[in-house]
């Protein structure tokens, strides 16, 4: 017994350590986040019961892994500490029973509810009021030094306005929003690059480039949720020390915070948050439930690797098993063939799904994937699931390979596979999946944003034939509409505006609609603001484009490649012969009114939305700021502005109305 029992204690060791470096390390988890709790809990209940066992490098005595050698160590001035978990209402009474205990009351406890982020802990050191270090959490006593890279977030402010001129070490989470998480996976898959896991490991491997220019085009974002080092009047709460780093200048996530006292407030929270959670922007694995008061978590203090006074309350996973019956091909816009799970359909934390994503065949290979096989599959925020897992024990030998496809499945044409890429293409630019996808992209939002063009509308033209490429949106007649299933004059007439609008979209949405490969939405803003024009771009050569900063071998190719495709110059010739006129960026910057001006907008507008008001000061040349310094030059607040108002009057910054910003540089800018 006591063997059977050491030798379990010595596999879970090299279990957790081996999960631990995959995790930590190389960003690249094998195992979903409940797997890994479940060994770790049943590490720490045998270290409990036979404490004999324990070494001096269990996994339970390390917060995180080693600091990675690529990264000068940096030591944390206050140890980072991690949490512990409970997962059920049960186990949260408990950690509030133990909390009262130790604080001698019956009373109810004030408590902060923080939702809890999926992203990497991060620590941002200030000297003077400037950022000084960025650094990863490391072991939790070492970290690894990020700043280059932390430098370019824009949510992180570079200087403070801190009066009492002292070190402060501020902590939170960093992130990628869903959204941005599926753009950078789109385009990684199109590109022929391995495709992440998770929005978290998007996050990690963003933030420990070596070269911060990757960095810096990565969505990062951050919110600040504790300090290290940080003496600061008038704090002795966690949730006065949030409103605290929010005044210095610092994200908080106000909206997923709450104050309450007793479990009942912690409890309804939480259930709050998980029936919410679906519906954030970004994703998160639970809530982290802290004593509110600065001097109680004083006295509670802390035990090796976590606090005692706050807890991670996690969300159940969303896993479920299930069968994968068949294997889909999806064909890209640029001819990438995906393959795609076809499962029998299962409910997942009240979602029913029977698609999963497996991205490419390096993905299957990795998974072992067989047609038959049972798999474990995880909903992150998204309905469409990844496979995680293959319950490879369950296999009956009656289970399929899935083999490359030889062919196209939509046209047929031979595909053709790179020896650097993890897909297969189709190489027939006719393809009717490849125009489909070519239309649907070029009508995105984040490119020419023709609300009304949804996938049932395009196949109906495309079937119709009235629609063969992208130019033939814009020579639709209202008949043509009208052809269309449920199209009726409103409709029409919405979508008709929806596309004359499109014809005077910014010259970078309308180069990242055209779907060069390997150009996306930065790249396409890179391009615009260089160039004047589609013909200039046109003309350019490798040597050229190369010399632009940010433009290597690869995309100056895949430009050249594009131009130099007579069906590509047929296309754009169509394109400028119906009107469409894209606004040039490239001159607008450099002598616009708001040249070198930083400008914040906050609350709701009317007639702008915020990316479009945004967009607007930086073509005119300024910079829009996501956080009120007092090297803001001017606040624009719509209805709803909160802090960032408060702060701008308090400095004493100029704030306009968006009547009163339109009225000034509104002009008419988007026409000329
Ligand atoms: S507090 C001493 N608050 O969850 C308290 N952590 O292991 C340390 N996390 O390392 C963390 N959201 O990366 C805290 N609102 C939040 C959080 C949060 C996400 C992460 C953080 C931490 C891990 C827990």
């Amino acid at each position: 017994m006591e063997e059977t029992r050491k030798s379990r204690y010595q596999e879970l060791c090299k279990l957790l350590n081996y999960h631990n470096r995959l995790y930590h390390e190389l960003d690249q988890p094998e195992i979903p986040d409940a797997e890994y709790d479940e060994l770790f809990r049943e590490l720490v209940d045998l270290e409990q019961k036979y404490p004999e066992l324990q070494t001096d490098d269990s996994p339970t005595r390390r917060v995180g892994a080693a600091p990675q050698k690529k990264f000068r160590p940096v030591k944390h001035a206050v140890p980072m500490l991690s949490l512990r978990n409970v997962k059920n209402e049960d186990e949260f009474r408990e950690f509030d029973r133990g909390i009262r205990k130790l604080l001698a009351t019956d009373d109810d406890v004030e408590y902060l509810c923080e939702m809890k982020l999926d992203g990497v802990a991060i620590e941002l050191t200030y000297e003077n009021g400037l950022l000084s270090v960025g650094s990863t959490r490391g072991d939790g006593q070492t970290g690894e030094d990020v700043t280059e890279n932390i430098r370019t977030i824009k949510s992180i402010p570079t200087r403070i306005d801190n009066d009492q001129n002292n070190t402060l070490d501020i902590r939170g989470e960093i992130y990628i929003d869903l959204a941005d998480f599926r753009a950078l996976n789109r385009q990684r898959e199109e590109d022929g690059e391995s495709i992440f896991a998770n929005p978290r490991n998007a996050a990690a491997g963003s933030l420990r480039q070596l070269d911060a220019v990757i960095t810096a085009r990565r969505p990062l974002n951050m919110f600040c949720y504790g300090t290290g080092r940080y003496e600061q009047r008038d704090v002795a709460t966690q949730s006065a020390l949030l409103r605290s780093l929010e005044n210095i200048g610092f994200r908080i996530n106000r909206e997923g915070t709450r104050q309450v006292t007793g479990v009942d407030g912690v409890l309804d929270f939480y259930r709050d948050c998980l029936k919410n959670r679906d519906d954030l922007p970004f994703e998160i694995d639970g809530v982290v439930i802290k004593v509110n008061s600065l001097p109680l978590q004083q006295e509670l203090g802390s035990l090796s690797r976590a606090p005692r006074w706050a807890i991670a309350f996690k969300f159940p996973p969303r896993q479920a098993t299930t069968v994968v019956e068949n294997i889909g091909l999806q064909v890209g816009r640029t001819g990438a063939i995906t393959p795609v799970a076809h499962l029998k359909p299962i409910n997942v934390s009240g979602v029913t799904v029977s698609r999963a994503s497996l991205h490419n065949w390096d993905e299957i290979a990795r998974l072992d994937l067989r047609i038959g096989d049972h798999v474990i599959i995880e909903r992150a925020g998204d309905v469409i699931p990844d496979v995680v897992k293959v319950l490879t024990e369950r296999r009956t030998g009656d289970e399929i390979d899935i083999p490359l496809p030889n062919d196209c499945p939509v046209c047929h044409t031979p595909v053709v596979k790179a020896a650097d890429e993890v897909v297969p293409r189709c190489t027939n630019p006719q393809c009717p999946a490849q125009t489909m996808e070519r239309i649907r992209h070029f009508v995105g939002k984040n490119a020419m944003d023709i609300e009304g063009l949804g996938e049932k509308q395009l196949q109906q033209l495309i079937a119709l034939g009235k629609v063969r490429d992208v130019a033939d949106l814009y020579t639709l007649e209202q008949e043509d509409l009208f052809a269309m299933e449920r199209m009726g004059k409103t409709l029409a007439g919405k979508l008709q505006a929806a596309v004359d609008q499109s014809r005077n979209r910014p010259l970078s949405k309308l180069i990242f609609a055209l779907g060069i490969r390997h150009v996306g939405e930065h790249t396409a803003k890179i391009l615009a603001h260089h160039f004047e024009s589609l013909d200039e771009l046109r003309a350019a050569d490798v040597e050229s484009l190369k010399n632009i900063h940010e433009i290597g071998d690869k995309v100056a190719a895949s430009i050249t490649d594009y131009f130099s495709l007579s069906e590509n110059l047929a296309l754009i010739e169509k394109l400028l012969a119906a009107g469409v006129r894209p606004v040039a960026e490239a001159h607008i910057r450099s002598d616009g009114p708001l040249n070198g001006k930083v400008v914040v907008i906050t609350g709701s507008l009317e007639s702008l939305t915020r990316k479009d008001a945004e967009h607007l000061v930086e073509t005119l040349g300024g910079r829009a700021a996501g956080s009120v310094s007092k090297k803001t030059d001017f606040v624009v607040a719509g209805p709803g502005a909160g802090s960032k108002l408060e702060k701008a009057r308090q400095f004493g910054i100029p704030v306009y109305t968006e009547e009163e910003f339109l009225k000034t540089y509104g002009g008419d800018e988007t026409n000329d």
